[in-house]
């Protein structure tokens, strides 16, 4: 636990701009700083830092906080390791609150503490923990040594990977947790899928007598773990269950070790297991991924196209590895712009990617890499598999089987070169095919995604962005009024939270200037909300009257309010009104 008014000190004494600049170097630019975004690739600049507001954001994907939030996706530090470096470069000391030191006694404040909320903090910190004991007790069992070596890994690459060992007990983790008596204790790492609770109460380790690989998130944290039996034991792999830090069809194995390969390589190899990204990256092929033994989704592809331009997927040659291909060409189809690229790589029958980079080495992988088809061409073998084109009915079928497929497309050159190919194909012209395929004209459509949308934005919205970007209208806030609205809306739990949060932070109001308040809202279930109003601070023109603006969004809010009121009012049946509620009504109505 640090202490908040810390934090706020650190705050003011680091300038983002030096920290920023010891990664990535910032070029000055009008009053701010740019760069080539380091959380996406790039060639053209649209990350920028203002120091003057004294956060960072990408105008390419949204990237966006302040300096703790930079060193902990930058550099994949935990927020207490982040503000430790960043005190240690301004030559402050963190201060600790005592919970630290988890007395094992139990007090009258630990009683206290039994019913606190679990945090993702929390959840962290038992992964890490957990993380550490696996790799521990690697390093003593002859049986799980022997088992890594007989599949050909290094010490050294198991180590990279942070492999470890579960023994085959069932209360692991209760032996290692020394304060595990206590509630939350218990409680968090059954949230972080690490305990099982079974019938009666009863409380067990989920791994056991297994390989177990930590899962990385795209902030290097360690959010879940692959636990694979050794030898013969079923199921073959037992995978983290979802918790609060774990999603499975979002998350991709590897992919934030990898990031600087793949900065380097161009490209991205996806592979089905996560031995194949071992293995591969122990042969020096450090820019392979792998999904989690679910199938690729629009999601993960998303994710892959932000870090790179190419991605190639390459799977087993089996029945089984061109379903999971198609599946994956199926989902990639709505992402793909102009300018990226996906191929398919298949190797020879029986063959993964471990096997075959352990017996013919890292060259002739990436040759194989090279000579992979790319979409498109995988798509129309699939089309056209067993499909005799000379009779019209066979190529009715092919323009029935690609119509939903091509729908799916919006990058205007691969749909051009599609039709192309397939009006060819099936001897009819471009226009007759695209008739039959329905297909409007795909190319403007992506023009307009630079346009930013005028939406109308609520008054929640208005009154979080004006107090983001300066605490001092706090003062003029009419404080009754907002949390009298009770509206379900993020955005006004939103406002609550932040209007809640400036009532104990004078300094923060008194200092009328813009503050990433980021920071004190790592736990808050609107974060994600949060950084985006943040990020719209960079939007607010000088010329606009922000006051009038401000005083607007408060009218509105009173007029929402006696609108809502007014029509309770009238939904009751007169003869039931109490004279007060008719007062009321005359008033509001006559407003
Ligand atoms: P090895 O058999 O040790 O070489 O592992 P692998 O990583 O090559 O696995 P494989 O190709 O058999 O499977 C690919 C991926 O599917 C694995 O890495 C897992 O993510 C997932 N997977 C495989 N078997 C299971 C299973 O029994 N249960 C679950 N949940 N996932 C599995
Ligand atoms: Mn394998």
């Amino acid at each position: 636990m640090i202490p908040q008014s810390f934090i706020h000190d650190l705050l003011n004494r680091v300038n983002i701009i030096d920290t920023i600049d010891r990664h990535i170097s910032l070029k000055k630019s009008g009053a701010n700083y740019v760069a080539c975004c380091p959380f996406h690739n790039e060639k053209t600049p649209s990350f920028m830092v203002s120091p003057t507001k004294q956060f960072y954001h990408c105008f390419g994907c949204g990237a966006h906080g302040n300096v703790i939030s930079f060193l902990i996706e930058y550099s994949g530090l935990g927020f207490v390791d982040a503000v430790e470096e960043l005190a240690a470069s301004v030559g402050m000391q963190v201060p600790k609150q005592q919970s630290d030191a988890k007395a094992s006694v139990r007090s009258p404040s630990n009683e206290q503490n039994e019913n606190a909320v679990i945090t993702v903090q929390d959840l962290l910190t038992v992964m890490r923990t957990a993380t550490q004991f696996y790799r521990e007790q690697l390093k003593h069992s002859e049986k799980a040594i022997a088992y890594l070596k007989e599949r050909g890994l290094t010490g050294e690459t198991a180590a990279r990977f942070g492999i470890g060992y579960a023994p085959d007990d069932w209360n692991n983790l209760a032996t290692l947790f020394a304060d595990y008596k206590s509630e939350k204790t218990k409680e968090t790492l059954i949230r972080a899928g690490l305990v099982i609770s079974g019938e009666e109460g009863k409380q067990y380790d989920r791994f056991r007598d297994r390989i177990m690989f930590p899962i990385l998130n795209q902030k290097g944290q360690i959010i879940a773990f692959g636990g694979r039996a050794i030898g013969q034991g079923e199921p073959k792999y037992l995978n983290s269950p979802e918790t609060d830090l774990f999603v499975k069809g979002q998350e991709i194995y590897n992919l934030f070790s990898a990031r600087k390969a793949i900065r380097d390589a161009g490209c991205i190899i996806v592979v089905e297991g996560y031995m194949d990204v071992v293995a591969l990256s122990q042969y020096g092929i450090d820019y392979a991924v792998a999904t989690l033994g679910t199938s690729t989704t629009g999601n993960h592809i998303q994710k892959l196209l932000r870090q790179s331009d190419k991605i190639v997927f390459c799977f087993d040659g089996d029945n089984a590895g061109k379903k999971a291909a198609w599946r994956a060409l199926e989902n990639s189809l709505a992402q793909l712009t102009d300018g990226k690229t996906i191929h398919f790589l298949f190797l020879p029958e029986g063959e993964d990617p471990d096997s075959y980079v352990r017996q013919n080495g890292k060259a002739m992988f990436e040759q194989q890499i090279a000579q992979s088809i790319p979409l498109s061409e995988f798509l129309l073998l699939e089309l056209t598999r067993d499909l005799n084109l000379q009779a019209s009915e066979n190529r009715a079928k092919l323009i029935r089987d690609a119509k939903p497929l091509l729908q799916l497309i919006k990058a205007p050159a691969l749909m051009l070169m599609l039709l192309k190919r397939l009006s060819g194909m099936c001897d009819l012209d471009q226009s007759e095919l695209k008739t039959l395929l329905q297909i409007k004209h795909a190319a403007p459509a992506r023009m307009q995604k630079h346009i930013p949308r005028k939406q109308p934005i609520s008054p929640y919205h208005w009154l979080i962005l004006l107090l983001l970007f300066n605490p001092g209208y706090y003062h003029a806030l009419d404080q009754k009024l907002v949390m009298r609205s009770d509206d379900i809306n993020e955005e006004l739990a939103l406002l609550k939270f932040l209007v809640e949060f400036l009532n104990t932070r004078p300094d923060i109001v008194n200092s009328a200037s813009t503050v990433s308040v980021l920071t004190y809202f790592q736990d808050s279930p609107h974060k994600a909300l949060l950084e985006k109003i943040e990020s719209e601070i960079l939007d607010l023109d000088d010329k606009m009257d922000l006051e009038a603006e401000f005083s607007g969004a408060l009218k509105k809010l009173q007029e929402m309010q006696r609108k809502k009121r007014m029509s309770e009012l009238h939904n009751k049946p007169l003869s039931l009104l109490t004279d007060d509620e008719k007062r009321e009504l005359k008033r509001l109505a006559t407003y």
